[in-house]
């Protein structure tokens, strides 16, 4: 094994997959060649670690190490540790494979200091944490916990118009299926997933590594706007039904609408004009909005006060206009019994809230979960500016390792 117990090194052996010229950083879209090329590595990496892998019907993959001497289907109190390997488009190498590469090393260091295992211990892999490709956050572990129906999920289309279930289908999954598994939900006595962080927090406190308070309440909303198509030159502007012009509206009301409420967070990074013609009034635009903010009713309320600022705007241009929820996650305050025993392996550890979404939030609801992030300096992620140090790096896989010591030998 290469790069036994240390994460540095196994992130160093993913560094050229998936990288995006264009963008910058790293695209790796779920079921895309760059994430099936991670899955295949993960896979290489399990099995040298004498793990016993498996891909469950929702494209999760569980490596695990099973307490000796144990009938091996009695996994009923197992610990799972994991994160995901998807990314958003032109992303950093962190959010996501920072967790599973910290696993695989805590692993290591556990067999090294010759650990007994009280019980199982699975590395997992989450499928489209990111919802890049298929615009709901965090899916695998929504179809996991039930909290998506899966009817809906193979019906979800990509950038090209592809269905969830023809690219699932392609790269080797069967649709047929994904949904609620409730026996493997049943196996899961915790959850702790390790990330980088994607704030400054660790930074403003000087420490490297956190436990995690809560998440904040998001979600996503696709509005779709039509309009007129027609000729950039020979149209009178009194003729017009643009839809860019809506949209550029709305968008000013996601920004305005989330600055009213105090810390809320408004964004509109996704934005499709069709056909998409400097010299063509567009036909129809759609925009994709992320609003997030510690109260859920405060997210409600800005939707539902874009969504009527959006109406006005169409109203006003002779558009129509439809808004989408996508995924929504309420407020999630991470299991405190959890964290307390976490706290007996990392004294004084820092608590930190996120903003960010993770699978650690969607199984919150379903199983005690727990979360530990690790410093980022720039404090940016969703960026290839996104970065931990080395040395942060390495104290995030001691605490994940004392951590997962202490509940494994419990
Ligand atoms: C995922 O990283 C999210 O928080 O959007
Ligand atoms: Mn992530
Ligand atoms: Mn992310
Ligand atoms: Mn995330």
């Amino acid at each position: 094994m290469s790069a036994h117990g240390d994460a540095n090194a196994l992130l160093a052996e993913i560094a050229h997959i998936g990288v995006d010229a264009e963008r910058g950083g790293y695209t790796r879209l779920v079921f895309s060649p760059a994430e099936l090329m991670l899955r295949d590595w993960f896979t290489q990496q399990a099995a040298a670690r004498r793990l016993d892998v498996e891909t469950d019907g929702n494209g999760i993959m569980w490596a695990w190490w099973d307490v000796p001497g144990r009938d091996p289907g009695d996994r009923h109190d197992a610990i799972v540790t994991g994160s995901h390997l998807d990314s958003v488009p032109g992303g950093g190498g962190f959010d996501g494979p920072l967790g599973v590469v910290s696993a695989l090393a805590a692993v290591d260091r556990l067999r090294n200091c010759g650990v007994t295992l009280r019980r199982p211990l699975a590395v997992a892999v989450f499928p489209e944490e990111e919802g890049s490709r298929f615009g709901v956050a965090c899916l695998g572990s929504r179809l996991l916990a039930g909290a998506v129906d899966p009817e809906r999920v193979r019906r979800l289309s990509d950038e090209s118009g592809r269905s969830y279930a023809e690219v699932a289908a392609d790269a080797g999954f069967d649709p047929a299926r994904i949904g609620a598994d409730t026996d493997r939900l049943a196996e899961v006595s915790a959850f702790v997933e390790l990330h980088v962080e994607q704030g400054r927090g660790l930074v403003d406190l000087d420490r490297p590594v956190a436990l995690a308070g809560a998440i904040i309440a998001h979600g996503r909303w696709h509005l779709r706007i039509e309009g007129r198509g027609d000729h950039a030159g020979a149209t009178r502007m009194a003729d017009r039904q643009d839809p860019v012009v809506v949209a550029a509206d709305a968008i000013r009301s996601v920004r305005e609408r989330a600055l009213a409420v105090d810390d809320a967070r408004g964004t509109v990074g996704r934005l499709k004009v069709t056909p998409g013609g400097t010299n063509v009034i567009a036909s129809s635009a759609d925009l994709w909005i992320d609003v997030r903010h510690r109260s859920e009713e405060a997210v409600r309320r800005i939707i539902a006060e874009v969504t009527a600022d959006a109406e006005r705007a169409a109203a006003a241009e002779g558009c129509a206009v439809v808004m989408t929820e996508q995924s929504f996650s309420p407020t999630v305050a991470f299991d405190e019994d959890l964290r307390a025993l976490m706290r007996g392996a990392l004294p004084g550890a820092p608590v930190l809230d996120t903003g960010a979404g993770h699978d650690a939030g969607v199984l919150a609801a379903v199983v005690p979960t727990a979360m530990l992030f690790v410093r980022n300096p720039t404090g940016a992620s969703h960026t290839p500016a996104e970065t931990a140090g080395a040395a942060d790096v390495a104290a995030g896989v001691d605490a994940l390792t004392a951590v997962l010591e202490h509940l494994l030998t419990r």
